[in-house]
Formats: structure tokens, sequence, C-alpha cells
């Protein structure tokens, strides 16, 4: 075998597997373990695997400052084409893998928290009791409650070119996030947040700038069209452009993919898109906007979800918190009651509560056992401070069985 053949070959299996050792691929390709170990060199340096001690793990998709066009010129051609291959996928047959797969079109952000005995008023300044920098934006932490929930998540997202861009890439590569797609912004810095936790109850209020996150390009949506096939979910947002997460939800339409929306923070975009939606989840405030119905108990939030659902959405799930969760499908109400949990910090609460779903539905579960399952997460995420920290399955397990 040539030397460039077993090269490619040493990518294809870290592609597959990820890691392997010196002593391992020797022996498969009957070479020296010197010259297993100058081409795993010869390959580090080139940035596509990292060297581990004994061998070598694969690098995940590197920052994508170029655009990989191949779209014939417009997106909706890109479109047409993959409706003729639509995939035709039975309902049974979704998700039958045990490790879901969950494509994620959304934000990163740097959250730069203060945590505080309560809010400030207007003109006050108020000394805050501590303070953090740290991942946020809600596609991010949603791609790691999907990640901690056992899904095999590719994640989509637009930072800057500044030293946050980094911190990104850096916080992206060390998750248990299988893969994602960082396209950076020429002009616009990376996305932050300001968020003050308050400590009486865990509450939050948060102003976000959202920067690069909102420049996603048409062409950068055509690109992850092979990520997206190959998913059973897309999970979207509004804090990117939302000619971007509606053409994201246009290619999974066209690729027979489900999609679940989070309609947070609110945006009354949410509705021109509802055709393209399998399942919208908003929390109280965002249902009470979409719906003109204030949303304060479980009567309420019915009310809200059938207005929701006439206006075009096929399922809807409002997220209320200690109060739980309101789903309604076709013209049938359940409603999930919240697990009682010691809330520290409530940001990211959606978040937890959106990626968890997504990674139970890509596993095949009902819409009401995913909702099960996305509340026993929640509940375990809002225990713990910040918004990306979040619980691991095993624990989501524990909590569900003391129910
Ligand atoms: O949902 C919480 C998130 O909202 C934070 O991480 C912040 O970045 C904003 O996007």
């Amino acid at each position: 075998m040539f030397l460039e053949e077993r090269r490619n070959n040493i990518l294809d299996y870290l592609d597959k597997y990820e890691r392997v050792s010196v002593a391992y691929l020797a022996t498969s390709f009957a070479v020296t373990k010197e010259t297993i170990r100058s081409d795993l060199n010869v390959l580090a340096q080139l940035g596509l695997v990292q060297r581990c001690h004994g061998g070598a793990i694969v690098i995940r998709r590197s920052l994508q400052a170029k655009l990989i066009t191949e779209t014939d010129g417009t997106f909706e051609v890109l479109l047409r084409r993959l409706e003729s291959q639509k995939r035709k996928v039975q309902e049974p047959e979704r998700g039958k893998n045990m490790r879901g797969k969950v494509c994620i079109l959304g934000s990163f952000n740097v959250d730069i928290v203060a945590r505080v005995a309560r809010f400030p008023k207007g003109g006050e300044s108020l000394l805050a009791l501590g303070s953090t920098l740290g991942p946020g934006g809600k596609g991010a932490n949603q791609a790691m409650a999907a990640s901690r929930a056992g899904a095999q998540v590719h994640f989509v997202s637009k930072v800057g070119k500044d030293q946050f861009s980094q911190f990104a890439f850096d916080h992206l590569s060390a998750s248990e996030i299988h893969s994602f797609t960082l396209y950076q912004s020429e002009t616009e810095p990376t996305g932050n947040a300001i968020i003050y936790v308050s400590q009486q109850d865990g509450e939050n209020m948060i102003a976000i700038y959202s920067g690069a996150n909102k420049t996603i390009t048409d062409e950068e949506v055509a690109a992850i069209a092979p990520e997206l096939a190959g998913a059973e979910v897309l999970l979207v947002q509004l804090e990117n452009n939302f000619n971007a997460t509606l053409n994201a939800m246009k290619l999974a339409n066209a690729l027979g993919i489900r999609v679940i929306l989070n309609p947070a923070p609110y945006s009354a975009d949410a509705l021109q898109c509802l055709e393209y939606v399998d399942v919208i989840t908003p929390n109280e405030t965002e249902a009470s906007l979409l719906s003109g119905v204030e949303v304060t108990d479980l009567n309420s939030a019915k009310e809200a979800a059938q207005r929701i659902a006439a206006l075009g959405a096929r399922r809807v799930i409002i997220t209320m918190g200690a109060r739980g969760a309101m789903i309604l499908e076709g013209s049938q109400f359940q409603h999930i009651p919240a697990f009682p949990a010691l809330s520290v910090d409530t940001t990211g609460a959606g978040d937890a509560f959106n990626g968890a779903f997504a990674a139970a539905i890509a596993t095949g579960q009902t819409i009401a056992q995913a909702a099960t399952y996305a509340a026993a997460f929640a509940s375990l995420a809002v225990e713990r401070e910040g918004a990306s920290n979040m619980p691991q399955h095993q624990q989501v397990v524990a909590r569900l069985s003391q129910r």
C-alpha cells in the first residue's frame, strides 16, 4: 500500500472511530510503529488529526472561514434539486438508532454573568456577588444539552474574527458535541450576552448582542445540506438572521427531516415559518406574544396553544417552568408536570428542555415521552450555574425514576 493510501485510510478510520492507537495501525497496515508515528505526525502537522499518548484522535471540523458554495447560483435551485431526492421515510422508521442524530443551527454567544442579590433598578449601581465569563447562546446551549442527552449532534454557528472566536472553537472542540461547522464573519464580532442572575430564586435578565450570529449567508446554510441529510431532526431558535433559519427549515423539509422551532427570543418572524415546523416550543412569554393570550395557568396555556395551532403550527409545546409543559397535538392536550428542583440559575433552562427534547425525538420517542425526558433534564439544569452547564443522561434517568 502506498503512503498516501495508508494515510487516507488512517483518516477514514479516525472519521469513523474518532481514536486509534499506533500499535493497532502498525498491525493493520503491516508496517512498523515508527512508520505509523511518522504518518500521524505528518497528519497532525496538516491539522487533520491530533496526537495523543500512543496514537491519535480525530480533529473535529476546523474553523471554516471560507464558504463552500456548490449551489448552482441560488438557494432556490438547491431546494428544487433536493425536493426531487426527498427522503421517503415512514414514521416508525425514524429514529430507530439508539443515538439519534440532531442538527442544530443556532447562536454562539459569550455570556458575561453577574450573580446579584437582586436585580438593579434603573440608574442604580449594585455590587455583584460573583461574575463569570463563559460559553452561551441558545444554539450552543441546546447543542450541549442534546449531546449530553445522548444525541449525535452537528452544530452550525457563526462567530467573529476576534479573541472570542477562538474561545468558541476551543469550547466546542472540548465539548461532547460530535461535530460542528463554525463560520467566521469578516465584519461582525462574536455574539455576547450580559446576564444578571438573582440569588433570590435563580431568575435571570439577559441583554443579547447578536453580532456574527445575524450574518449567516444562504451559501453557508446550503453548505450544511450533507450534515442535515444525515440527521433525524433539525432544531433552530431565533437568535440568527431569520432568513438563515428559514432556509435551514426549508432545506430540512426538502430532505424530509423533522423541524423543531424554539421561538426564542420572541419575534413575529416565527409566524412566517409555521408551515415548515413540526413542533414549536414557546415558553409562557413567547406563547403569550404569539397567541395574544396571556399565559398564566394551565387553562390559558391550552387556549394559547389552540391559537398557535390555528395560526398553522402542527404541534405546540408551551414550557412553563415550575408549571410543567402543555402539549397540543391534533386536538389532544397533555400536561407534563414539572420535576421538583432546587433552582440556582434558570438561565438556559429552555435550552436544556429543547436540546433534550430534540435528542429524545431523534431516537423515536413520542412527543409526550420526549417532553417528559426534557422536563426532567431541565429540572437538573436549573440546579447548576451557567447556561451551558447541562446534566448527564444518567442523572436524568435517576430523576425520571423518582417520579
Ligand atoms: O437561553 C440562554 C442564552 O440566551 C444565554 O446563554 C445567552 O447567550 C442567550 O443567548
